[in-house]
């Protein structure tokens, strides 16, 4: 938790006093401070501190005749000023980042930083961004080190204080409660997909989602694998054969209107992906634990919206959940499966797993709840990074609006999206000689023709498809994104249903 705090910074006596400083033109040093002013001006004047994205500046007040009761204080560039809203909002998260970064490097515990003025944000927007900033390069994961002596690792600060000076104070608390959910809910995200593979198993997600529902209100229902058998999910039940452990189809609904729209939102939960029987190459295999992160991005996005509350809209999350992996049942090349609904389709790889698990929770989530529109995520294809590399998540839909929608979303979260086209020509690619399509659409456009066969699956509904397999983990580099896990997708999500209308 953050604390907010309208006490003069001069009188903070914790381990780190943060500033914050625009680069400029100008001679004078912008920032309110006479103090730092005064510390920071060789600096300044020699050209060393200049105010610019990712800079720093340490000084510490008791060794000079200074008013200031912090141990040190730190002056973080924010760069120049930008003219965006959703640009002013990325340099404070990555101020706030860089300032997170440093702290950790001398161990401070405690940490006030101070709002900076003129922006171009508004008080609630400046407060959340900057929490976000604070709390997401905060992260560790560090819960099977068992011996913590490395004096050489970086320490979590334990305690941030806010400083809202002249700001709106109401203003400022409703920013920082809106970007704590949703940087929490991202660290969340992390956490499940940094659990290796023999802890986050599917039914860890029917766990979690069954206290998130008793906790939140939110009505919760999980399909275990005789529900599926029932229901013909033909797709789940294929992937899951190869495993020793249950499947599960998480189900999660939030009620935020009786009459509104309904949002359905779909995560690939695939805790872990050797290719199954098409079986993966050794190196790197380790990092499909992180196969569940759409799952884990819808979940969490579902845990904030329940503490959040929005009106106007009705959210119904499915995740289908499952390992891939190659037992003495597992599919094989060549199968025919049926998918919920009674669409077949012709194994030809069994490492194109996840379409199959997303084919069933869009088909039958479709029929059951009638959304009126349909955002899925999954961490679908290696083809995505050679497109377009860890920077943006690739976006495939068949509705304008709703992709105008999600950018909007993705842009104000610092997770920038770019689109894709589908096309009976991709649709084409997966057509099969003994069945309605097969799971892979041959050389060229792997992205592409995964979405293609998701579409199968959605009729008329408005659809997007969130490719998030570059984003997931290694995320582009920033001062609030660590290595690994992201939490992508998490805060957009977040902000699609926050400012649906
Ligand atoms: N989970 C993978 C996609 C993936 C690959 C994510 C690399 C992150 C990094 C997915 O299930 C998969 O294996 N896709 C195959 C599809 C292919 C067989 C058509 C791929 O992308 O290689
Ligand atoms: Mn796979
Ligand atoms: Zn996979």
């Amino acid at each position: 938790m953050i604390k907010l705090s309208g006490k003069d910074p001069g009188s903070f006596a914790g381990d780190l006093l943060v500033y914050f400083i625009f680069e400029t033109d100008k001679k004078t040093i912008p920032c309110p401070n006479e103090t730092v002013r005064r510390n920071l001006k060789v600096s300044w004047k020699n050209g060393d501190f200049t105010g610019r994205k990712g800079q720093s500046f340490l000084f510490y007040p008791s060794t000079t005749e200074n008013k200031l009761a912090a141990a040190r204080v730190m002056v973080v560039g924010l760069g120049r000023k930008e003219e965006k809203q959703d640009d002013c909002r990325e340099q404070i998260r990555l101020a706030a980042g860089t300032a997170v970064g440093r702290a950790g490097d001398f161990k401070v515990k405690t940490l006030m930083a101070v709002l900076p003025e003129k922006t171009g944000l508004a008080d609630d927007d400046l407060a959340e961004c900057m929490c976000e900033g604070l709390i997401l390069a905060n992260y560790r994961f560090d819960k099977y080190k068992t011996v913590d002596k490395d004096e050489d690792r970086a320490g979590r600060v334990a305690r941030f204080i806010l400083q809202s000076g002249d700001f709106d104070r109401a203003a400022v608390r409703r920013g920082m409660r809106r970007g704590t959910r949703g940087a929490e809910a991202g660290c969340l995200a992390r956490d499940m997909a940094n659990e290796p593979g023999n802890s986050w198993i599917p039914s860890r997600f029917a766990e979690f989602a069954r206290k998130l529902g008793r906790k939140s209100g939110m009505s919760c229902r999980v399909i275990d694998r005789a529900g599926m058998k029932k229901l013909g999910m033909g797709g789940i039940l294929a992937v899951n054969q190869g495993s020793d452990l249950p499947p599960k189809l998480v189900i999660l609904k939030y009620r935020g209107t009786k009459k509104g729209p309904t949002l359905m939102l779909v995560g690939k939960g695939l805790t872990f992906d050797s290719g199954g029987i098409s079986l993966k190459p050794a190196a790197g295999m380790e990092d499909m634990k992180y196969d569940m992160c759409g799952g884990a991005a819808v979940i969490c996005a579902m845990q904030a919206i329940a503490e959040e509350k929005p009106g106007g809209i009705n959210v119904v999350a499915l995740i289908p959940a499952t390992e891939n992996l190659s037992g003495g049942s597992a599919i094989k090349p060549g199968d025919i499966i049926t998918h919920f609904g009674g669409k077949t389709s012709e194994v030809i790889n069994t490492d194109a797993e996840g379409r199959l698990i997303l084919a069933d929770a869009l088909a039958y989530g479709i029929k059951t709840y009638k959304p009126d529109a349909v955002v899925d995520l999954a961490t679908l294809t290696g083809a995505v990074i050679v497109g377009l590399g860890h920077h943006r998540t690739g976006l495939l839909a068949t509705d304008d609006a709703l992709v105008k929608k999600i950018i909007r979303a993705g842009d104000r979260a610092g997770e920038p999206l770019w689109r894709l086209p589908l096309g009976p020509e991709y649709s084409k690619q997966i057509e099969s000689r003994v069945a309605d399509i097969k799971n892979i659409g041959g050389k060229g456009g792997g992205t592409i023709t995964a979405a293609a066969y998701l579409q199968e699956f959605v009729g008329d509904t408005p659809w997007a498809h969130l490719d998030i397999a570059g984003t997931a983990w290694n995320f582009t580099e920033k001062s609030y994104i660590p290595k690994g896990p992201s939490g992508i997708a998490v805060r957009t999500l977040l902000h699609l249903v926050r400012n649906w209308k």
